[in-house]
């Protein structure tokens, strides 16, 4: 299949993927109408067009938390990583250094910390959920911070999970879902060999390395289940605020209200993000959440933004709007299963040339040259 924009691989993944896997990624929370409202609100932001401005050099640069960034681009936490592509952590990560962005390991990722770590040169992120076993987030934090991690974010739109209606239909989860996994592994050989075969053991890295047992997919959504703290709020938050000397993002926050406290509370930086429309179906997209929250803490707290970017020009519209970088969850996930590596390169690659045309053409040099000033609102 010929790949020619950043969209090409969400096709080029259903093709590769197990059903199971693929809807697993593509899907979100009950109707999904939020999961769509994020991709269409960022493409119906007009950008105004400029022309004539000499636009010979443009850096597309920006420096966050002390690190410089070539690409105002993060990829996301997206768990079960390992299962999509063979050591899929690993080479996602490999792919963000090569291309001098950050990587962020999720929690529940098939990679260990100390797997990943060690395969790039320069520092991950790790993203950490809030958990009732609050030995396994010390240990956690303990190990991320042995494996040279200084940005930790902190997962906190998953208090319970959301209901994901497609599981049940894939295979994922529902009546019979083992034996499902296993006759659509079989009718997808690429991948039963690469990543089902050669890609073992699947387990979940990190809460393996602590139970001191293999924990696999069968026990992964028990396991969450149990471990979701809906009683948390933002006091339970402070012992890792006091833990953790380096930035502190808090991931997840759609309200400006909720955004004014995490500069309260001593955040270096929030989320916008609805968890790609994972959780609750009916929220604001992440789009059409920002203004308000970078009217009311806009150089107060850095702001991060994710949910529904498929482009580089997505990434111009965010950061227009008052973002100072933006996450990649899906998009870049679709790269890796279809292409590995070299597929999330490339995926960065093309995000790169079409902020690059979209900064030409509205006239912004640079990423803090990018205003508002550059939408048609
Ligand atoms: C996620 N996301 C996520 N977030 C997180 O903090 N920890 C995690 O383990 C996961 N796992 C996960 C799995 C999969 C398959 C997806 C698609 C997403 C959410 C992720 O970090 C990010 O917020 C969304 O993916 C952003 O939306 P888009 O870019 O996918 O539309």
């Amino acid at each position: 299949m010929i790949i020619s924009s950043p969209g090409d691989y969400r096709e080029a993944a259903r093709r590769k993927l197990p059903p199971f896997l693929f809807h697993y990624i593509d899907g979100g929370a009950y109707a999904e109408q939020t999961l769509r409202r994020n991709v269409e609100d960022w493409q119906a932001i007009a950008l105004r067009q400029r022309v004539l401005q000499d636009m010979t050099s443009l850096s597309l640069e920006t420096r966050l938390f002390d690190e410089t960034l070539r690409l105002p681009i993060i990829l996301a936490p997206v768990g079960l990583t390992g299962m999509y592509a063979r050591r899929g952590e690993v080479q996602a990560a490999k792919a963000a250094a090569s291309r001098g962005v950050p990587f962020t390991l999720s929690t529940v990722s098939v990679c260990s910390i100390e797997e990943v770590a060690p395969a790039i040169d320069r520092p991950m992120w790790f993203q950490l959920y809030v958990l009732r076993d609050r030995g396994f987030m010390k240990n956690a934090l303990e190990r991320a911070r042995a494996a040279g991690v200084k940005t930790l974010v902190f997962t906190v739109d998953m208090p319970t999970p959301g209901a994901r209606y497609r599981d049940a239909h894939s295979g994922m989860s529902g009546p019979h879902a083992e034996i499902r996994r296993m006759i659509q592994a079989m009718m997808h050989p690429a991948w039963a060999w690469d990543v089902g075969v050669r890609g073992t053991p699947h387990d979940l890295g990190n809460v393996s390395a602590y139970l001191g047992k293999p924990t696999g997919l069968a026990d992964y959504i028990g396991w969450l289940g149990q471990n979701f703290d809906p009683s948390i709020s933002w006091k339970d938050l402070q012992w890792i605020r006091d833990f953790w000397d380096g930035p502190m993002i808090i991931k997840g926050v759609l309200d400006a209200q909720d955004a004014r406290d995490a500069v309260s509370f001593g955040a270096d930086g929030i989320v916008v993000s609805n968890h790609g429309g994972r959780q609750l179906d009916g929220v604001l997209s992440s789009a059409r959440a920002l203004p308000a929250i970078a009217e009311a803490v806009k150089g107060d707290i850095r702001i991060l933004i994710d949910s529904g970017v498929r482009n580089g020009l997505d990434v111009v519209r965010a950061i227009a709007l008052g973002a100072d970088a933006v996450m990649l969850g899906r998009a870049f996930v679709y790269a890796l299963a279809a292409g590995g590596e070299a597929g999330v390169a490339n995926l960065l690659d093309l995000f790169e040339k079409e902020m690059r045309v979209a900064m030409t053409l509205t006239g912004a040099k640079s990423v803090a040259g990018i205003s508002q000033d550059m939408l048609a609102l």
